[in-house]
């Protein structure tokens, strides 16, 4: 198989990162406190194996009881668990594309076919088609907002994936960054209560990349399953302090929306002023595309200024739906996005 390949990392400094969607705003100042207490605490001993303290937080953001939170070391860890609750060698998995390739890794690693659900050029799908791929899935993972391209699917384009006798798993790791960010009340209602389950992260809005955490909100019984496939201690006392206290403090991270929200629009503009056809996002990215094509190009003379973004390339795609690469630039702060355009404004005019 091939493994997934991560985007690029460098921890030298210097760097415009705005290439894995990271928040460019530091995290709340109860979670530095909370990862302090809890470096100084307790390390020698076993963590709370079911983070208590951290489901009933997220359970009570959802509106839900804490059996159907359970927490993962990085939303990541939360779709293999996913994959090794519900599928055998053999058996199928559905996902939209372009999006997020990892889930075919993850497919190839429990043996497990994929099929790709091609997107138009509006990223829409064939409602039919859908519905055949769906049909016999055991898991159809689709990130709502998408990655790369940004779009939000709607409740009723997302009922045409449910598979008969199996899950469909909400990847919503930029939800917070939607216009509607809750998923609670979808998990609920009667045609996708217990046959869906959302996941989340805390490396985009919670602004902790750097510390691996994530969770998934599912009927109990389903989370009764997937508990008995985790490690048993599969989150650290640590991480798991941290993100109790992030969860806690929603006016920060509400906070950090906002700033990054008014800068989407700032960069889309600007970009759409330079040529680019700008798709509109409802995450913390943006996925454009120039007419030249030259989108390698681009981000290389960006790197060379050691700014970052994400040159992405994805090979069979629908024919016509124009979506074979681009380029996804995290919204980073307004300095970062000065730099950004300021070097898209000298590169632009060689590339065209
Ligand atoms: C769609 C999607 N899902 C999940 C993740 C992984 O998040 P985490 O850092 O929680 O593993 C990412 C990260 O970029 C993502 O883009």
């Amino acid at each position: 198989m091939r493994g997934y390949v991560p985007g690029e990392q460098p921890q030298d400094d210097g760097w415009t990162k705005l290439n894995t969607n990271e928040n460019p705003y530091p995290p709340s100042p109860k979670v530095v406190e909370a990862i302090q207490a809890a470096a100084t605490g307790r390390l020698n001993i076993y963590p709370d194996a079911t983070a208590t303290e951290f489901r009933e937080a997220a359970a009570e953001l959802f509106g839900v009881t804490p059996d159907w939170i359970l927490a993962g070391n990085g939303s990541d860890e939360n779709l293999t668990i996913l994959i090794r609750s519900f599928c055998d060698p053999g058996s199928q998995i559905v996902y939209p594309y372009p999006s997020y390739v990892l889930y075919e890794s993850l497919a190839a690693i429990q043996g497990c076919s994929v099929s790709r659900l091609l997107l138009r050029a509006d990223l829409s799908w064939d409602s039919s088609e859908a519905a055949e791929l769906s049909e016999a899935a055991r898991l159809v993972f689709v990130p709502n907002p998408n990655s790369p391209t940004g779009n939000l699917w709607s409740a009723d384009e997302l009922q045409q994936l449910l598979p008969r006798d199996g899950i469909l798993v909400l990847d919503e790791a930029y939800a917070d960054f939607a216009d509607s960010p809750h998923s609670g009340e979808l998990l609920r209602e009667e045609r996708f209560a217990q046959r869906m389950v959302v996941t989340r992260t805390f490396s985009k809005s919670y602004s902790l990349a750097g510390i691996r955490f994530g969770f998934s909100v599912a009927d109990p019984e389903l989370t009764g399953g997937m508990h008995k496939v985790r490690d048993s201690y599969n989150c650290d006392a640590v991480a798991t302090a941290a993100a109790t206290a992030a969860i806690r403090d929603q006016d920060w991270m509400l906070a950090n929306r906002r700033k990054v929200l008014a800068t989407r629009v700032r960069l889309a503009t600007a970009l759409a002023e330079l040529g680019f056809n700008v798709t509109p996002s409802q995450a913390n990215f943006i996925w454009c595309q120039h007419p030249s094509g030259r989108h390698q190009q681009i981000y290389e003379a960006l790197k060379e200024r050691k700014i970052l973004v994400r040159f992405m390339q994805f090979a069979g795609v629908r024919a016509e739906s124009g979506l074979d690469d681009g380029l996804r630039i995290t919204v980073g702060t307004d300095e970062q996005t000065d730099l950004l355009l300021a070097a898209l404004t000298t590169i632009m005019p060689e590339q065209t």
